[in-house]
């Protein structure tokens, strides 16, 4: 009679050795190698995010391959706007440090496309004075000139105050501070 009380108890602690060696397994296949290393996660995660292509920089790492923009952005008064605002991503234009493809490059009715998407008065929500907005098109019929003009024939679109600044000088009126 003991005997089958035996069995039973053998059984059970059989199962039990079973069920621990197949935990350890599945543990082993599933854990990532690396985990726990340094606390509660994969110590290689660190580094994937290291190695991660970087798609978006700042203006500071365009500058260096296009000194005449550098010149005129620096010195103008877009100088805190963003060059990949109005080219696209560094990613897409550069990998380990060389070009692998050229950014887009606005042409005529694009160009004041982009500008009105900042400077556009017709959302008016917009506070009037944290940039400056316009009318369209109040700005060009002041101007006297035809209202298909774009933007880009009056301002200097990496410096919108240099020509400006520039007539100004040349008809000798007073220049503003900025340019
Ligand atoms: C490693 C050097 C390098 C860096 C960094 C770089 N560029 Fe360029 N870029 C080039 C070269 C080379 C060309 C192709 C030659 C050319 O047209 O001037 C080019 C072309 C371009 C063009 C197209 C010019 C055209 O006439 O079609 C744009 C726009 C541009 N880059 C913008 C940027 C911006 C914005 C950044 C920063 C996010 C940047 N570049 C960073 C080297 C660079
Ligand atoms: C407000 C939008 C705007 C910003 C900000 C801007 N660009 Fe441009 N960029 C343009 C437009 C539009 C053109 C095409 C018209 C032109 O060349 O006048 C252009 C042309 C270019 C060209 C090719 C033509 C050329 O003159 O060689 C390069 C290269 C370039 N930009 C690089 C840059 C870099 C680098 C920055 C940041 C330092 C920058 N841009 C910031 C709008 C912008
Ligand atoms: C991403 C938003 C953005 C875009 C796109 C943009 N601008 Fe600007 N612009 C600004 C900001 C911000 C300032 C103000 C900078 C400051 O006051 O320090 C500014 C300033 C100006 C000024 C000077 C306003 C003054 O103080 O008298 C002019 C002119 C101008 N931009 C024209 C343009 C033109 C033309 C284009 C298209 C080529 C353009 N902007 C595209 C953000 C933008
Ligand atoms: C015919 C030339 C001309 C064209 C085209 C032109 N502008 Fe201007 N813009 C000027 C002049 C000149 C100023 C200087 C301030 C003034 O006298 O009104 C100016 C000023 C500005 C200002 C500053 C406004 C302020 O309140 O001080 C912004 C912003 C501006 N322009 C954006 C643009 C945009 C965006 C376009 C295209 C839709 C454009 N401009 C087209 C000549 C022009």
């Amino acid at each position: 009679m003991g005997d089958n009380h035996n069995t039973h108890v053998k059984w059970v602690v059989g199962f039990l050795t079973m069920a621990a060696i197949l935990g350890l397994i599945v543990k082993k296949v599933l854990v990532p190698e690396g985990f726990g290393t340094y606390g509660h996660y994969r110590a290689g995660a660190i580094l994937d995010e290291f190695n991660r292509e970087t798609r978006h920089m700042t203006n500071d790492s365009c500058l260096s391959c296009h000194p005449f923009i550098k010149e005129m952005h620096l010195e103008g008064i877009h100088r805190t706007v963003s060059c990949e605002f109005c080219h696209g991503p560094y990613g897409d234009h550069i990998r380990n440090g060389k070009k692998v493809a050229t950014l887009p490059v606005k042409k005529g009715e694009e160009i004041t496309a982009l500008c009105l998407r900042c400077h556009n008065q017709i959302i008016r929500a917009r506070p009037k004075e944290s940039i400056k907005m316009i009318t369209m098109p109040d700005h060009l019929e002041n101007k006297k000139v035809q209202t298909d003009h774009n933007c880009d024939q009056c301002h200097n679109v990496h410096a919108p105050l240099m020509y400006v600044k520039q007539a100004r000088e040349m008809m000798h009126m007073s220049s503003r501070e900025d340019k």
